[in-house]
């Protein structure tokens, strides 16, 4: 091969490298495969005005969801001045916590209880409790229970799901709602409402 039909051959080849890479930034800027910040389309009734006003605080049901006994416990060790929680306790300052999840409002045998707490009726639920568990005096003004609360509410999640694996039968903690669900693209959820009760759905956890 003589020098000038290798020159020949190189400039080919040199001409032909450059072309693609022509056509490579020009499909690049055709096709500008940059990721957009958000979804071009906006699902209606999804996540977005709530995730928009959302409180930074985690809300309780996804809290309780994920709650540790174990750290509520520890929570409980705050409580133990006036409550016994072990089966068949006695009632101190405040009346035995055992198995109170479910358990009728002001109901401990032998527990002179106020009349706010009387008046409240029903029974505990997992978010009444949240509720009490908050700010005592506000959720029943004029309480004995001279306690002013806990306010994270992650402690509250973690002594309430300690309270309710101190029974022979621990209610149901029911799973979080589901949130976002951006991954899942397919998904027709266009129809539920942020924030509905998740009671039907069935959990194999
Ligand atoms: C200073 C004492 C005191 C402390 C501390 C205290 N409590 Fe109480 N608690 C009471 C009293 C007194 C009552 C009864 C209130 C009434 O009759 O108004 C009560 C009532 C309750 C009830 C309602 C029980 C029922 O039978 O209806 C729950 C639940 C409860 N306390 C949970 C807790 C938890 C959980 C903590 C710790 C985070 C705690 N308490 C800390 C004194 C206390």
């Amino acid at each position: 091969m003589s020098g000038f039909e290798f020159n020949k051959l190189m400039a080919a080849f040199l001409t032909a490298a450059l072309f693609a890479m022509v056509v490579g930034v020009i499909s690049d800027m055709v096709y500008e495969p940059e990721h957009l910040e958000k979804n071009a389309y906006a699902i209606e009734g999804v996540a977005t005005d709530a995730a928009a006003e959302a409180p930074k605080e985690v809300p309780f049901e996804v809290a309780l969801a994920s709650a540790d006994p174990k750290a509520g416990a520890k929570v409980f060790a705050r409580c133990t001045a006036c409550h016994d929680d072990s089966k068949g306790g006695p009632n101190k300052v405040g009346p035995e916590l055992w198995s109170v999840v479910g358990r009728p409002v002001a109901s401990a045998d032998g527990f002179a209880y106020s009349d706010a707490l009387k008046g409240i009726g029903g029974e505990w639920t997992f978010e009444k409790l949240d509720h009490f568990l908050t700010k005592p005096a506000s959720f029943a003004p004029g309480t004995k229970m001279s306690f002013a609360g806990l306010s994270k509410v992650e402690d509250r999640a973690a002594v309430i799901a300690y309270l309710n694996s101190q029974s022979d039968a621990p209610k149901e903690i029911p799973a979080a709602p589901a949130e976002g669900g951006a991954e899942g693209g397919e998904q027709p959820a266009a129809e539920q409402p942020a924030g509905e009760q998740p009671a039907a759905q069935q959990n194999a956890g």
